[in-house]
């Protein structure tokens, strides 16, 4: 089916202790091609909400259904891609090449080779990107391989949380180029989590923003000029409009 949900979330709560809720009262649903940004202030819950997605919180309350199934019963954990929020310093400390590292996901023939992703994320020299030591990529490069990492099986649902973390402006830009790409070509869904207001591409782009109990749900065009920015976010901030797309 081809607008067939996603991901389909209805009255989430979660909490990590149990008695402080970091999201509630959450509810959307995301369908097959979708790009959406998750956009929220610094401890807004977009990494929480990523860690429901992929199981490993389970809500306090509500439901959580991914391709049609409950959460509770879901197996099929390979037609999901996550790139988890990095924190650098703990990258370098992998003692493998770039080729290396990708090879060891690229397990079966539907999936791309190593040279495929890191052409798809934009390196020109594959060859030589493939034998390069993680430890001596800089941010942005090592971001896109990670990026490339969470892309080689082919999910349907791509979840990228702070993809941007680390790249320069005409990274970000082609980054937003290769998402739109994948979710046309290979028909991915993606959810893709920021805190940075300035990498959404258009102002049709679907936001999904959260702060805690606050929500909003809708193009980023329209919360720019609704009140509810001030809220969600707290403070007053300017659209920049990238003009593609
Ligand atoms: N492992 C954890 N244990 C307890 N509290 C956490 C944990 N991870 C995040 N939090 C808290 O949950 C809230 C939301 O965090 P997070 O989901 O990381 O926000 P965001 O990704 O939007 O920056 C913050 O108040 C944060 O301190
Ligand atoms: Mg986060």
């Amino acid at each position: 089916m081809n607008n067939a949900p996603i991901v389909e979330v209805e009255d989430l709560a979660a909490s990590y202790d149990g008695t402080t809720y970091v999201l509630y009262g959450l509810s959307f649903v995301i369908r097959r091609n979708e790009v959406v940004y998750v956009l929220g202030p610094n401890g807004g819950g977009k990494s929480t909400l990523f860690k429901v997605l992929i199981g490993s919180l389970p809500p306090v309350r509500g439901t959580v259904r991914l391709f049609g199934k409950p959460l509770k019963t879901f197996k099929d954990w390979r037609r999901i891609g996550y790139l988890p929020q990095v924190v650098r310093e703990s990258i370098p400390e992998i003692p493998a090449s770039v080729g290396e590292l990708l090879a060891s996901s690229s397990s079966s023939a539907s999936d791309l080779s190593p040279e495929e992703a890191l052409e798809l994320m934009g390196f020109d020299d594959v060859d030589g990107v493939m034998k390069r030591r993680l430890t001596d990529l800089s941010g942005g490069q090592l971001q896109r391989v990670m990026i490339g990492l969470a892309l080689i099986n082919k999910p349907e649902l791509l979840l990228l949380d702070e993809p941007t973390v680390h790249m320069d402006t005409p990274g970000m830009m082609s980054l937003m180029d290769v998402m739109r790409r994948l979710s046309l070509e290979m028909d991915t869904t993606i959810m893709l989590a920021t805190h940075e207001i300035s990498v959404i591409p258009t102002s049709t782009t679907r936001v999904l923003c959260i702060n805690r109990y606050h929500y909003y749900d809708g193009t980023i065009g329209e919360l720019v000029n609704s009140e509810t920015l001030c809220k969600i976010y707290g403070f007053h901030t300017k659209l920049i409009d990238h003009g593609h797309g």
